[in-house]
């Protein structure tokens, strides 16, 4: 059976790629650009790189830096009228993941109007809208290179997953020098979030042989070099290898689709603002220790990629010691527990029930080797909740 995959039409990567923007510009043949990023990248002075290279290029360009966290429908209306008012003819998503997947939400309801709702999975969005030119400054989400966007609904706070190639970037700017100057903790989130795609994608009942090369890499790339970003934030040699680790990890989830944590973790996110990556990180040990018996061998190809475990180790000897470097890794990131992040133990019970079917319905918890039903789902949130309380990560 073949697989169907989609990448951007354009891919620069290496120091200075963001630099190359008037000229991506130039071949996509685009003339007026709409920046739209978040005031942080402002604070950065990043806006202003990329305003310096427009200017001195002779572009006339717009600029929404109004972008939130975790984007909620009401966040993206004024850059959306932006493009329904203007004249642009391409966007340059500059930020974390949330920028981006603002930028492309933006690109299509700024083109064929409605509410996002209208474009939610299980819907297969295939509009062309605005082209986005994608300039990540983390490592990180990967959304330069997938054809998803997670939109929060304004009314309901549920995440809602919107797929299909009117989300693809036409160009991915991968500039790991832009994630020199990001704070330990950003860099900690988003690159859980990185290696939980890879990982997710690589047992995905999605998975393919293609994906499957892009999401080996990315954990070889990621998994060693994680802790060092976090304490050395400077060390541009692990930068580098996070930032092509990220961009591989985006390739390979895009292609396969995430899983299981992806799905119970977007309901956390929503509900307690947890950041996503944050969130990922703490469900994932305890997810991939309820779904290694149906895929030993894949987990186990994952521990021996990622250096904890070697070709000597049986596949549950691997397996073992993945999970020991799971738990591990969240501690050395300071990863804290739902308690400790502040979520009140009665409003998560009270909730459980609603995320479990949130989870679920988002579709990616049946792209998980172990398929749960909505009951596993209640039970696995109640497992992480109790066991995170019985010992705690920090
Ligand atoms: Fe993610």
């Amino acid at each position: 059976m073949s697989a169907s995959v989609l990448l951007p039409r354009i891919m620069e990567i290496g120091a200075g790629a963001s630099r190359k923007v008037t000229a991506v510009l130039r071949r996509l043949g685009c003339q007026r650009p709409l920046i739209v990023t978040d005031a942080m990248m402002v604070q950065l002075g990043y806006v202003q790189q990329i305003q310096a290279e427009l200017e001195k290029a002779g572009f006339t360009y717009g600029l929404f830096s109004e972008c939130q966290p975790e984007p909620a429908e009401d966040s993206i209306r004024a850059g959306v009228g932006m493009v329904r008012d203007g004249e642009f003819d391409a966007i340059i998503a500059l930020g974390g993941g949330s920028p981006i997947d603002s930028a492309k939400a933006i690109a299509i309801l700024g083109r064929y109007g409605g509410e996002m709702q209208d474009y939610r999975f299980p819907r297969d969005v295939i509009e062309e809208g605005l082209p986005i030119i994608a300039i990540p400054t983390t490592a990180g989400t990967g959304s330069e290179v997938t054809r998803f966007t997670i939109i929060t609904d304004s009314v309901s706070d549920e995440k809602m997953l919107c797929v299909g190639q009117g989300f693809m970037p036409v160009a991915a700017l991968v500039d790991y020098e832009l994630t020199l100057s990001l704070p330990a903790r950003v860099t900690a989130d988003t690159g859980i979030d990185a290696l939980t795609h890879a990982m997710e994608a690589y047992v995905s009942r999605k998975a393919n042989p293609y994906s499957d090369t892009q999401a080996l890499q990315a954990m070889a790339l990621i998994a060693p070099n994680l802790r060092t970003v976090y304490r050395e934030p400077g060390n541009r040699q692990a930068r580098e290898a996070m930032m092509l680790g990220a961009t591989l990890a985006g390739i390979a989830f895009s292609n396969a689709s995430v899983a299981l944590v992806h799905g119970m973790s977007r309901p956390i996110g929503a509900h307690f603002h947890v950041p996503h990556g944050l969130s990922n990180a703490m469900l994932l040990p305890e997810i991939t220790a309820y779904s290694v018996p149906s895929a030993t061998t894949r987990y186990a190809t994952c521990a021996r990629i990622m250096g904890v475990a070697d070709e000597r180790d049986s596949n549950s000897v691997a397996v073992d010691k993945l999970l020991v470097e799971l738990k591990a890794l969240n501690r050395d990131l300071q990863v804290p527990s739902f308690v400790e992040y502040g979520i009140k133990e009665a409003r998560f019970f009270e909730l459980v029930e609603l995320m479990a079917e949130q989870a679920l319905a988002s579709g990616s918890p049946a792209n998980n080797p172990r398929k749960p039903e909505k009951a596993e789902v209640v039970a696995l949130y109640r497992r992480i909740w109790e066991n995170a309380s019985a010992c705690s990560p920090v």
